[in-house]
């Protein structure tokens, strides 16, 4: 069908009313944090939260907007019938209480977030909120929690359609704001019953797939719908690697907005399972469409290379751009049949997006994502003319008529030697804050509570803006030779003498 030019401004200033972000003022930008649950599942304490908060301190990450501590499931140990059915926090777990961990949390300025369920029990079969959401929505504000993971497992069979599945979900989130406490509301129903479609006018997140788990493109029947045309999944199921999660991602780019975002599922960086140059590739993948940045491995024994990605402020500025745009996805082959890793799957793809211009009031920056799914090292191009083909199909964006810096988001990685030295300088006890040394976990990083990321940006801080490693002409390509199962990143920045002479092209 045709729209006429009249017809498609009307269409798109209804799209923009629908798709108004909730109203709590959270999430501008994705939230940032780290998650007991991929890690660590059930196996969750007191001194667990408390020790992990002080090392996200003191390894400099809550200075880069790590900021949200999330305890998932198994907190709990039923209902108190004599008090209002309000949950009871399990004692030997937490045996000052869970107010006491939130104010140790929050002393640290750090914001503290918690798990339940939309269903009749979570998924660990701990009580779940379904038909007490007033009754749990107060006993989490008096708590003192900013964050409220909110699951799916035993919903009674409440959904099928987005009216049912919304409307529970509906439930928490005005449940949340009659508290009056600002509460980060992240939906995690999996995908089920197209989120996207309803999350934003209710929640600040949602999940778009089954569970993540530990690998980079290994096919499991538990998580269905994968590769070029991945969309549409009616079973989310779990064990979704991460390309399948990231295929899925590419038809909805454009739900993200600030306030409210799509959920690829927690980081998996640092557990073991991939190779660093997958773990790159997969830091910087949901970096660029926007995902919430949760850290999902265990800080207590961290890797200096794993730091030293979760520590790219680089790519972080991307995730945190002020623009709030997801980056989208210009091609996907299936490539060379005779280079296919163990799984079976050889294909390479082009993403890219607006950034926030750190330059020019005409030409916003560009993100450029090269990911190499080839089981060898590949020379990949990207044309000016697919990076910018949102502005003008076939080459007819002004842009693909300049000339661009091109800065690698990754060639200023922390080395492994300075991580090793931030996670080795201090001596570990519960409560270690004054045993670091505040100089070296600084020393040439990025401080996001001193200066945000829209204003370093603004500011030119080279911690942001990666180093210059090319420049690529008009209508010209980018040539990056990626690791097999890597990325290449780049930030694309308008050459000023070429913004000058726009009038003239
Ligand atoms: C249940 O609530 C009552 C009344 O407030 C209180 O005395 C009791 O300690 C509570 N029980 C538990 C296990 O929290
Ligand atoms: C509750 O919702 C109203 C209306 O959308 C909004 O103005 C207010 O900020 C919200 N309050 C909280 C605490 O989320
Ligand atoms: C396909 O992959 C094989 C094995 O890596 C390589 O020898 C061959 O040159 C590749 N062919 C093309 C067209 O890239
Ligand atoms: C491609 O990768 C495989 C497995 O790592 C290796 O055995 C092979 O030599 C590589 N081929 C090329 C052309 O590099
Ligand atoms: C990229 O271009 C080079 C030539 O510059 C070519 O050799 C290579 O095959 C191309 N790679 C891909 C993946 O298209
Ligand atoms: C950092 O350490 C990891 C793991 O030992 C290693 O794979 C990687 O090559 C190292 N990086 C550098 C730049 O030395
Ligand atoms: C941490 O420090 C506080 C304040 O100094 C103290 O009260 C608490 O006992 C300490 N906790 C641990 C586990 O050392
Ligand atoms: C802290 O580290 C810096 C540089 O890394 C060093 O110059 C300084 O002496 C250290 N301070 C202490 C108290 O160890
Ligand atoms: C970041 O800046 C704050 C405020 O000045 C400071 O307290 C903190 O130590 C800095 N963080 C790092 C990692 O240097
Ligand atoms: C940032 O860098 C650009 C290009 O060098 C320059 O034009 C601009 O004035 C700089 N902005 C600031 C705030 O330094």
């Amino acid at each position: 069908m045709a729209f006429k030019k009249s017809n498609f401004a009307a269409a798109t200033a209804l799209f923009a009313i629908g798709a108004k972000a909730v109203n709590n003022g959270l999430a501008l930008t994705p939230q940032m944090g780290w998650d007991n649950w991929n890690a660590l599942g059930c196996d969750v304490s007191e001194d667990l939260l408390v020790e992990t908060a002080d090392l996200i301190v003191n390894y400099g990450l809550k200075d880069l907007g790590y900021k949200y501590v999330i305890l998932d499931d198994c907190w709990s140990a039923g209902r108190n019938a004599s008090n209002n059915n309000t949950l009871i926090v399990d004692t030997e777990k937490f045996p000052r209480g869970m107010k006491a961990v939130a104010d140790d949390i929050h002393d640290l300025g750090l914001l503290f977030g918690m798990y339940s369920d939309a269903g009749r029990y979570t998924c660990g079969m701990y009580e779940g909120s379904l038909g007490y959401e007033t009754e749990d929505a107060n006993f989490f504000a008096d708590v003192g929690i900013d964050y409220l993971k909110y699951d799916n497992c035993y919903n009674e069979g409440y959904a099928g359609n987005q009216q049912i599945s919304s409307a529970r979900y509906r439930t928490m989130g005005n449940a949340l704001n009659a508290t009056g406490r600002p509460i980060l509301y992240s939906l995690c129903n999996w995908g089920e019953d197209y989120p996207w479609n309803w999350g934003s006018t209710i929640a600040n997140s949602w999940r778009i797939s089954g569970d993540i788990f530990d690998n980079w493109d290994e096919y499991d029947a538990r998580c269905p719908c994968e590769g070029p045309d991945a969309w549409n999944c009616e079973l989310p199921g779990f064990h979704c690697s991460v390309t399948n999660i990231f295929s899925k991602v590419a038809f909805i780019v454009s739900k993200a907005q600030p306030g409210s975002w799509n959920d690829l599922d927690m980081l998996e960086v640092g557990r073991g399972a991939m190779n660093d140059a997958e773990y790159v590739a997969h830091f910087s993948m949901w970096s660029a469409v926007k995902s919430p940045l949760i850290m999902g491995n265990d800080i207590r024994i961290i890797k200096p290379q794993d730091l030293s990605i979760l520590s790219n402020a680089a790519v972080i500025a991307v995730n945190q751009d002020p623009l709030g745009q997801s980056a989208a996805r210009r091609w996907l082959y299936q490539t060379n049949t005779t280079d296919v890793d163990e799984n079976g799957k050889a294909e390479i793809q082009m993403w890219s997006g607006n950034l926030k211009s750190t330059i020019s009031a005409d030409y916003n920056d560009y993100v450029v994502l090269l990911v190499n799914g080839n089981n060898n090292a590949t020379v990949m191009n990207a044309t000016l003319e697919d990076i910018f083909v949102d502005s003008g199909p076939k080459g007819t964006a002004p842009q693909v008529q300049m000339s661009w810096e091109v800065r690698d988001l990754w060639a200023d990685r922390m080395s492994n030697e300075t991580a090793a030295a931030i996670i080795n300088t201090p001596t570990k006890s519960g409560n270690a804050t004054t045993g670091y040394n505040a100089t070296t976990i600084g020393q040439g990083r990025y401080n996001a509570t001193t200066t945000s990321y829209a204003d370093g940006l603004m500011a030119n801080s080279s911690l942001l803006l990666g180093s210059v490693v090319t420049t690529v002409q008009p209508s010209g390509t980018i040539i990056a030779n990626v690791d097999r199962h890597g990325v290449a990143m780049f930030r694309l920045r308008a050459i000023p003498t070429a913004v000058r002479k726009r009038d003239e092209l």
